[in-house]
């Protein structure tokens, strides 16, 4: 069954210790560039859209392409609303199509924050679509989520325990100092034991609620491996995603100004968006794991 939600995927994942790419597209030649990937990996992959490509093109839009492009893809693969922070559209994103949803509650306090995870965990878990939820703030900015970095806060362990409990949440998303979008110095500081913690206390007795690990655009392969060694097995992209896209298209225009062939420009693009995410797959460890 190719197209899954992500919690099988994610336990397999932490239990044998690498971790699954996830992915930011924002048009269609980029999905397609991502199962392509994915079958000749033989990876299993995660496709997430964030909230404003996914109300531009319309959440059914998206659903439906994933469906035609995954649906004869023999690796498993879902589609992810990324960041979510209205419970109203976590919930159409649902009956739209999307298999696994962020609710991005984690800038209200921690009572609401479980509040609106909770619900919609449990409007999805009716229909098999598993649930991200976040604790703590990742700073930066990721579509329309904007968190500066002297105001994020980083995830309290034991606090995780009760919120992933009293939410029912599949995937835990916990601030430990990454950040989206690109990296203002060379060496972010990360809290690398924080995480380790929290994977110890809620996947110490084996896996239970995989761990998911933001902003992994400019992250050095050293700090992704040893980030997926503490338990990190959902490892969320974008920032690159999007600068490949852009710079791709923009130097074949600059290169080619007598073409007109906007199929030109979608393959080049297809073929530098593959490339990326082919590294990350085999960087992250789940090539040859589908
Ligand atoms: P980057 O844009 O830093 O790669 O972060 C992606 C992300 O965490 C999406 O949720």
């Amino acid at each position: 069954m190719p197209i899954v939600n992500a919690t099988e995927m994610l336990l397999k994942a932490t239990a044998e210790n690498y971790a699954v790419g996830a992915f930011n597209v924002t048009n269609f030649i980029q999905m397609k560039a991502v199962v392509e990937t994915a079958v000749e990996k033989k990876s299993p992959v995660i496709i997430q859209t964030s909230v404003t490509p996914s109300k531009f093109r319309g959440p059914a839009v998206f659903a439906a392409v994933f469906r035609a492009m995954a649906n004869n893809a023999p690796v498993p693969i879902c589609l992810h609303i990324d960041h979510c922070n209205e419970v109203d559209y976590c919930k159409r994103c649902a009956d739209a199509g999307y298999t696994n949803v962020m609710i991005d509650a984690s800038h209200h306090d921690f009572e609401e924050n479980i509040r609106q995870t909770r619900e919609v965990a449990d409007y999805c878990h009716t229909m098999n679509i598993s649930v991200e939820g976040e604790l703590g703030t990742v700073s930066g900015v990721e579509d329309q989520v904007v968190v500066a970095a002297d105001e994020a806060q980083l995830c309290d362990p034991d606090l995780a325990v009760e919120f992933v409990d009293k939410t029912g949440i599949d995937l835990l998303a916990p601030a430990i100092g990454t950040a989206h979008g690109v990296y203002k110095t060379k060496n972010p500081v990360l809290d690398f034991e924080r995480l380790a913690t929290i994977a110890g206390k809620i996947n110490g007795r084996g896996p239970k609620t995989p761990l998911v690990i933001h902003g992994g655009t400019g992250l050095t392969e050293e700090t992704v491996k040893k980030l997926v060694s503490l338990g990190g097995s959902k490892f969320n992209v974008s920032t690159e995603l999007k600068h490949r896209l852009l710079d791709t298209t923009h130097d074949y225009l600059v290169a080619n100004r007598d073409q007109y062939d906007p199929g030109k420009v979608d393959k080049v693009v297809l073929e530098a968006i593959s490339g990326v995410i082919g590294k990350w797959m085999d960087l992250l460890g789940s090539s040859g794991r589908a």
